[in-house]
């Protein structure tokens, strides 16, 4: 991602590790847009905090945070005992799995890094090879976002008016995201177009990360708030929407994603506007065999009753919006069924949603 740095244009990645100093360093969203800050955390139970408490977000970067805090854990062992090496892994494994509930991806990351780990024959090499998979998937995930911009890139015409959500683009990942990576193709293309970025509260991902991004590449944009969309899709003033998700069911194709995206996709469909889903192959779940059993996050309700906000100087601030003595519900994410949803897109090309299982042997 290039990020604009007193003006000077850096190469960054949202996460990343540093083996020298056994550190998972990853930018710290929740400073932005006001602040680029990059954290370093030097212990697993810090890079689980991180992914809980969202300093790391979006279903990309917190996978490659939770390989490399596996990774992180593995290295940080002191023993040669196989068998308590394990042990240890095991807790290291589940305090990173249950930091974040909805996104798939956290868990096959660390599924691959745990297998690779497997082939080692004594703990040094364990750790060895838990970091380089580590390494890998990182790797391998910003190649997927780099096809998933070339598979994408047909989908965005120029002088499109394009409406996303939330933010998966490279903040949501290791580099490049999943919804963006076709109008960061497209813009590098010499198309031109604009994005509309839902607010997405109750955390403003989209007008705080999503704009953000945008900003850094120069791609013309505007902030809406939520509710906008479907008076702009009415108007015919949208003409795609690309969005990303945490988890999509091979079995079914219903996609879960940030909330709000479900009520996109109908307004999307009562419009005739085309939406699609972009992911990587981690975000695909084949187990799972309904949307009713993905787990849905339940965040704080004060993200609801308030918000935070960054006066001209100062620090970060909390702000009641609600009236005092309200409750508030704040589920994280919804699911959005396959009937919704023109196309998933992927590494491997664009997929129907209910062709995702009879295409599985090309996508797992
Ligand atoms: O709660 P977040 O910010 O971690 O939510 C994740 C998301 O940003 C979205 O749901 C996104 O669209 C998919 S993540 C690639």
């Amino acid at each position: 991602m290039h990020v604009r740095i007193r003006h000077r244009v850096k190469p960054f990645r949202t996460v990343a590790y540093d083996r020298r100093r056994n550190a998972v360093v990853l930018i710290d969203q929740r400073l932005l847009p006001h602040e680029f800050r990059a954290i370093a955390l030097r212990d697993y139970r810090e890079t689980a905090r991180a992914i809980r408490d969202m300093a790391v977000r979006g279903a990309g970067a917190i996978a490659a945070a939770a390989a490399y805090g596996l990774a992180q854990g593995a290295a940080a062992f002191d023993g040669a005992r196989p068998s308590s090496f394990e042990r240890h892994v095991e807790r290291v494994y589940r305090a990173l799995a249950s930091a974040r509930p909805t996104a798939v991806d956290p868990l096959h990351a660390m599924d691959r890094v745990r297998q690779a780990m497997g082939s080692g024959p004594d703990v040094p090499s364990r750790k060895a090879l838990a970091c380089a998979a580590a390494e890998r998937f990182a790797s391998d995930q910003v190649a997927e976002c780099e096809a998933i911009g070339r598979h994408g890139i047909r989908l965005v015409r120029e002088g499109a008016r394009i409406l996303t959500h939330c933010n998966a683009g490279a903040l949501a990942f290791v580099d490049i995201g999943s919804a963006t990576a076709p109008m960061y193709a497209a813009w590098g293309a010499g198309l031109r177009f604009h994005v509309y970025c839902d607010e997405t509260r109750p955390r403003c991902q989209g007008a705080a990360l999503t704009a953000w991004e945008l900003f850094q590449h120069g791609i013309p944009h505007t902030v809406i708030v939520d509710n906008a969309a479907g008076h702009l899709m009415r108007q015919g003033e949208i003409d795609l929407v690309l969005v990303g998700s945490d988890r999509v069911l091979g079995r079914t194709g219903e996609v879960a994603n940030k909330i709000g995206t479900y009520t996109k996709a109908v307004l999307a469909r009562h419009h005739g506007i085309p939406f699609y889903v972009a992911i990587p192959l981690s975000t695909l779940d084949w187990s799972t065999r309904s949307g009713k059993d993905i787990p849905i996050e339940e965040r704080s309700a004060d993200e609801v009753l308030g918000a935070w906000g960054r006066p001209r100087s100062g620090p970060a601030t909390y702000v009641r919006i609600a009236n005092p003595g309200s409750s508030a519900r704040n589920p994280g994410f919804d699911v959005t069924p396959p009937d919704l949803i023109t196309g998933i897109l992927t590494p491997r090309g664009v997929f129907r949603p209910r062709d995702l299982w009879p295409n599985r042997h090309k996508l797992a």
